[in-house]
């Protein structure tokens, strides 16, 4: 290649470029449609979900009678009138759309109303639901996982992951830690609700559009529910507005009931649950109780851990086994650990179902050590940092005292791609940490009410389904006549940016300008057998297999081109919408030359196929290869913590992530900031609180029921809880591995950062208690969470647990 047409190369590459969202246009005028704005066909019904009163009971039964004398209604369905499965567990099948008997939860839905409008359905359950409904109730339902983990009910068998002999290298440490540690669950608070709009096809078939991050799962489930096969069945997502694990396998509720009532009516049926009703029915991230044991050397050397996990599975398997592997892959973070053994519960309660929350478990894993560490510097009166470090990953060959090489994870996998030593240093001087810690140490001398903390946390994140079959997609891509391409793939768009980052992938095989390639809806009917959009692996996988179509459709126009101007197809170059030779005495347009293949009967659409390589998992041993390559990253965060109230205020954040080679760094600079405040929201404010039956008058009307069910009791980060200073920086690297132009995911990894935020209270809370105190605060930390962590200590006004 000639020095000429490097240059042109390096000048015209999509890659990389901080490209707008594909439809940031149309987000930002309102006119990008969500499933509600599609057109409604005529005669189009509504359903609204009749939700159960109680949360452990039984159905007796329902009086469908007087729900249809209500104005408007025009069906009711129970689970008998459900033709298929009453199932649409993704895993286990052990979750059925309506209670067919078992009350599992309030909010659990029971039966459908059908009504002419979707005011009609609601007013309907509204007035006239709690007559309608005979239930029963059976028992004090279990909303903690302590509890029913105690009580040994769960949804699956534990899972165990172990290496070494964690309590003979405790027993031979100089000290030991040893606590427990509560962690909150989170809301995934997509800005569009659950919803999926059914269409009635020819011959029994069914269109879903469904918001929804798995397309081919949601076509499953309608198939099973409604007893077709699934070539009857076409599921439809142009966008979400967002998913976050959501709409991974929760959305098959609202899939399969639109496709029930619809099927049956033969008319279209819209089922949009409100934001109140979507928290009461839906699941999200599992909540964790850790018991943690700990030897360790002087310096803060882990030798020896021990932890159990107990999640809050919810009423139903879900996704928890999966969730809860990924937490125990997740315990190292970014620490070598010789000697460990984990376990990992699935705490059966009677709440919504736990399910898929950005990082699938591993925040919950990783947050565990990163406690237990922060402990354990302030038990040994050391930087917290200092600690960390000394406990990091080693690179392939460094070897520990008794020979082990201090890469190797504990379920088997090699760390090869390790960065986080030099990753940290360069955060800890961009962000000056140490300077820092000095001026915030004489800050707090000085200052006895508010006090101010620091923290720097770590994050290595695992990239790839630890399930390897799921490691694969499918795209296609059509080029027209006129030198436009359309590209269609498995993954779907929930905001992220996955389309535009596979349009310029595309964009760039073919050497056109992005402008030129669009994507469209992801389809059932066009993409077979996708996995879910979930892992964070929509760009690996799908960028890679829309870039296998698009270089097969390259390679078929530079045959054409090159039996044209009598050079080898090698010769012929693809840049800025021009094709060229490389010898510069021939060029045409993409357009002309793509006109030219039609004339000769050359095929003008590909499908491309891609299968992460390398991946393998025992799932009984929980060990093997399951990550293809891992993301790195650190964060640094300062608050100040005012220790009469329990409030904080952020007041500085410096990220640095690693996103390998960005195809795109305005798009993954918004992921890692986003990522990065759903995390500090997350761990600071986001609380979920289930009424108890503890004999009050509320505990007897409303035991079990989330009170937090809303934005008005449930309070997530808004624009005003962003740093003042907030400093965010992707970190100079490639991939290691053959990803797609060596980028890496973005999706999930960062939301560890938030991390950060929550030590910097604890940090705060260690200085107002003063030397070698190790302050037990749970998370979220709200003001609640503080002052009982002051008072623990003996600081400041104690609250008695309980008080609200
Ligand atoms: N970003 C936005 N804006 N909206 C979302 O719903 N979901 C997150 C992450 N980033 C989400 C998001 C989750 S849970 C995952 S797994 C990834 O995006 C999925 O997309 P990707 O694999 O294309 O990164
Ligand atoms: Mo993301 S929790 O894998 O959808």
């Amino acid at each position: 290649m000639t020095a000429t047409a490097t240059t042109a190369t390096a000048a015209t590459s999509v890659i990389g470029r901080p490209l707008p969202h594909e439809s940031a246009a149309l987000h930002v005028a309102g006119r990008a449609p969500y499933i509600d704005d599609l057109p409604e066909l005529a005669g189009t019904l509504h359903g609204a979900l009749l939700l159960s009163p109680i949360a452990h009971g039984r159905l007796l039964g329902v009086d469908k009678a007087a729900l249809l004398a209500r104005p408007g209604v025009v069906a009711v369905y129970v689970a008998a009138d459900i033709p298929g499965t009453n199932d649409c567990g993704p895993v286990v099948h052990d979750d059925p759309l309506l209670a067919d008997g078992a009350l599992r939860h309030v909010g659990q839905p029971v039966a459908l109303v059908v009504a002419r409008t979707r005011d009609q359905a609601r007013a309907a359950c509204a007035q006239a639901g709690a007559a309608a409904l005979r239930v029963e109730r059976v028992g004090a339902p279990l909303l903690d996982a302590r509890s029913a983990h105690a009580a040994g009910v769960h949804v699956l068998p534990s899972l165990r992951l172990a290496r070494g002999d964690a309590a003979a290298a405790r027993a031979a440490a100089p000290q030991r830690l040893q606590g427990t540690f509560s962690l909150g669950g989170q809301e995934q608070f997509y800005l569009e609700g659950q919803i999926s709009y059914a269409l009635p096809q020819e011959d029994g078939g069914m269109l879903v559009h469904c918001s929804t991050q798995h397309p081919s799962e949601m076509q499953h489930v309608v198939a099973h529910v409604l007893g077709l096969a699934a070539h009857r069945v076409q599921v439809q997502c142009r966008r979400m507005g967002g998913g976050f694990g959501g709409k991974e396998s929760q959305s098959a509720l609202f899939a399969g009931l639109a496709a029930l009532a619809a099927a049956d009516l033969q008319c279209p049926v819209k089922l949009r649950p409100d934001r109140d009703d979507d928290f009461a029915i839906t699941g999200r991230r599992h909540g964790f109780e850790f018991d943690v044991d700990a030897g360790f050397d002087d310096e803060g050397r882990l030798q020896g851990v021990s932890v159990e996990m107990i999640a809050n599975a919810g009423h139903s398997a879900d996704l928890s086994a999966a969730v809860v592997s990924r937490a125990l892959c997740h315990f190292d973070n970014a620490y070598w650990l010789g000697d460990v053994a984990m376990a990992g519960h699935m705490a059966r309660t009677h709440t919504q179902s736990n399910t898929a929350f950005r990082g699938f478990g591993g925040p919950q894993g990783a947050l565990a050590i990163e406690y237990l560490l922060d402990g354990i510097a302030r038990r040994l009166g050391r930087d917290p940092l200092d600690v960390r470090r000394a406990n990091f990953y080693g690179q392939p060959g460094e070897v520990d005292a008794q020979g082990r090489e201090r890469c190797v994870t504990p379920y088997g996998q090699r760390v090869e791609d390790n960065i986080i030593d030099a990753l940290v240093s360069d955060l800890e001087a961009r962000s000056a940490y140490r300077a820092r810690r000095a001026e915030i140490d004489a800050f707090n001398a000085g200052s006895p009410v508010l006090k101010r903390g620091l923290a720097l946390t770590p994050v290595k994140f695992g990239i790839s389904f630890n399930v390897a079959h799921l490691n694969q997609a499918g795209a296609q891509v059509h080029i027209y006549t006129d030198g436009s391409v359309l590209v269609n793939h498995g993954g779907t768009e929930m905001g992220q940016g996955l389309n535009t980052k596979v349009a310029m992938v595309v964009a760039e095989a073919l050497g056109l300008p992005p402008q030129q390639v669009r994507c469209t809806a992801t389809d059932t009917q066009k993409v077979a057998n996708t996995s879910a959009t979930a892992a964070s692996t929509g760009a690996d996988l799908n960028g890679k297999a829309a870039q296998a179509a698009a270089l097969t459709l390259r390679g078929r126009l530079a045959a054409v081109a090159a039996a044209g101007w009598g050079v080898a197809p090698e010769a012929v170059r693809f840049a800025d919408g021009r094709v060229t030779s490389a010898c510069g005495t021939h060029a045409r347009d993409f357009a002309d030359l793509v006109n030219a293949a039609y004339l000769q009967r050359v095929q003008l659409w590909s499908d491309g196929f891609y299968a992460t390589p390398g991946l393998h998992w025992d799932r009984t041993t929980l060990t093997g290869h399951p990550f293809y390559y891992y993301a790195w990253g650190a964060a640094v965060s300062e608050v100040l913590v005012d220790t009469l109230t329990g409030e904080h205020r952020l007041l500085r954040a410096d990220l640095l992530h690693d996103v390998g080679a960005s195809l795109n760094p305005a798009l993954d600079i918004g992921q890692v900031e986003g990522a990065y405040i759903q995390g500090m929201g997350w761990l600071t404010m986001e609380e979920l609180w289930w009424q108890p039956d503890d004999g009050s008058p509320a505990g007897q009307r409303h035991a079990g029921r989330l009170m937090t069910h809303a934005p008005s009791t449930y309070k997530i980060p808004t624009a005003l809880d962003c740093p003042p200073q907030f400093h965010v920086a992707l970190w100079d690297g490639r991939c290691g591995v053959d990803t797609v132009h060596r980028s890496k995911a973005v999706g999930e990894p960062p939301l560890l950062l938030g991390f950060s935020a929550f030590f910097a209270i604890r940090d705060a809370i260690a200085a107002a208690a003063g030397p070698g105190a190790v302050p037990p605060l749970r998370a979220p930390a709200t003001p609640e969470a503080v002052l009982d962590a002051l008072a623990a200590l003996r600081v400041g006004t104690p609250l008695r647990h309980g008080d609200r």
